[in-house]
């Protein structure tokens, strides 16, 4: 492989156990021609030595923040990484991660990449399952990392559950796959492994093309100013993430949020239900299923002033038209993908539901109360479809993203999971 090509990755240990298992990942990466520049945090010395890895990678090792005579080794690795890869992650360091903390080598240096993250979990089963571990690593989730694993099996302390690291061949598997696709992310060669493991299931959306629309959309009123509402697109992101662990090759059309992009996504950003409209009319030709969870708004102002209106003691009238309803434009084309709605109600959740879903021609709606979904990360969703009504109880948005495709898909294909 000549040196443009060649992929390098930081392999960063933190302080566990499978600590031991970081140097057979490190041999399998260099085996596959992988450059491997190890990091290490302090508690990782104690479990596996810095001259191992060394020897196995052919470099020395990065210890710690005042090695270098420059003290900007954090900024030097992270700009020629391919990928930084943790393995294994303590949930301290999860901890960190999740709140942007760099007060040691390792942890500054994820803060400083440009470049994915993959965080492999190890940690005793009490550890993963606290509440606190599931929140850092949801963030971590809705940050754009991707985790791998952790799987189910006995453990350093003799327990047996959820927890432990994967092997690292597997690790090594998904790091190459992860590198291979890098040159073209569109391919979405990128997985989230963490809840197939968990759950003992392979890819069910492999291959399957779903475009989504999420967030709001903004309708200028002049220069500076426009209607918006306030969708955060939290739940069209996890809809986006839970396709993408799925297998699916996931086309992400939103509005403005706040939110990092699900890594392995082809993203088309949008400001105006008229630009919403047209992404999806250029991807909807190549969609298996249109997920429409956008916040579109209803309607726009009819002439928008192309400078600031100036303020003055008159009245202001805006006159507003109507949108065009991009579900129901592809609802009804000849040939459609199967079709999924987002009704946000804030009273008579069935009733305007069901009315909408029959108003629309879609196979499926998914309804919510407003005042409980909007910008919250939980949610409740009730299920609207020809054989009835079915609840997915409150959870987090990624949860009933997951719920939500394998109604999906058992009510398409047909497929009991
Ligand atoms: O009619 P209502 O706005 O309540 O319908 C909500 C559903 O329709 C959502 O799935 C939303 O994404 C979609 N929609 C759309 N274009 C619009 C309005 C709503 O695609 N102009």
């Amino acid at each position: 492989m000549d040196q443009a090509q060649t992929k390098r990755i930081v392999l960063g240990i933190t302080g566990g156990i499978a600590a031991y298992k970081a140097a057979e990942l490190a041999r399998l990466l260099v085996k596959r021609g992988i450059e491997v520049q190890v990091a290490m945090t302090e508690a990782a010395t104690h479990f596996i030595t810095p001259a191992t890895m060394q020897a196995l990678t052919g470099k020395p090792v990065l210890l710690d923040q005042w090695q270098d005579a420059n003290g900007m080794a954090h900024i030097q690795s992270s700009r020629v990484a391919d990928a930084i890869v943790i393995a294994p992650a303590t949930a301290d360091f999860i901890a960190k991660l999740a709140s942007g903390l760099a007060n040691d080598l390792l942890s500054t240096l994820c803060l400083a990449r440009d470049c994915p993250l993959l965080v492999a979990p190890a940690m005793n089963k009490q550890m993963w399952a606290n509440s606190a571990t599931r929140r850092n690593v949801r963030q971590l989730a809705a940050d754009g990392v991707m985790l791998l694993g952790p799987a189910s099996g006995v453990q350093a302390c003799g327990e047996e559950g959820m927890g432990r690291m994967l092997e690292a061949e597997e690790l090594a598997r998904e790091v190459a796959a992860l590198l291979q696709g890098s040159d073209s992310l569109n391919e979405n060669s990128l997985t989230l492994a963490l809840s197939r493991r968990e759950r003992g299931q392979e890819r069910e959306l492999a291959g399957v093309k779903v475009l989504i629309t999420a967030g709001p959309t903004y309708e200028a009123i002049d220069a500076v100013r426009g209607i918006t509402n306030r969708s955060s697109g939290k739940m069209g992101y996890a809809i986006a993430q839970a396709a993408l662990e799925m297998g699916a090759q996931v086309t992400l059309v939103s509005g403005p949020t706040a939110l990092s992009k699900p890594l392995g996504a082809r993203a088309v950003d949008v400001t105006s239900a008229a630009e919403m409209l047209a992404a999806v009319q250029q991807n909807v030709a190549q969609a298996d299923m249109f997920i429409a969870v956008a916040a579109v708004a209803d309607y726009r102002v009819a002439q928008p002033s192309a400078q600031k209106i100036k303020k003055s003691d008159a009245s202001l009238t805006l006159e507003l038209i109507p949108n065009p309803d991009i579900l129901a434009y592809v609802a009804n084309l000849p040939q459609p993908p199967f079709c999924v709605g987002f009704a946000a109600e804030s009273e008579m959740l069935r009733e305007h539901a069901t009315a909408k879903r029959i108003k629309k021609n879609i196979p499926l709606l998914a309804a919510n109360l407003a005042q409980n979904a909007i910008g919250s990360d939980d949610n409740e969703l009730v299920l609207f479809d020809d054989a009835g009504e079915h609840l997915l109880p409150r959870a987090d948005k990624l949860t009933l993203a997951r719920a939500l495709l394998h109604h999906i898909i058992k009510l398409k294909f047909n497929l009991q999971i």
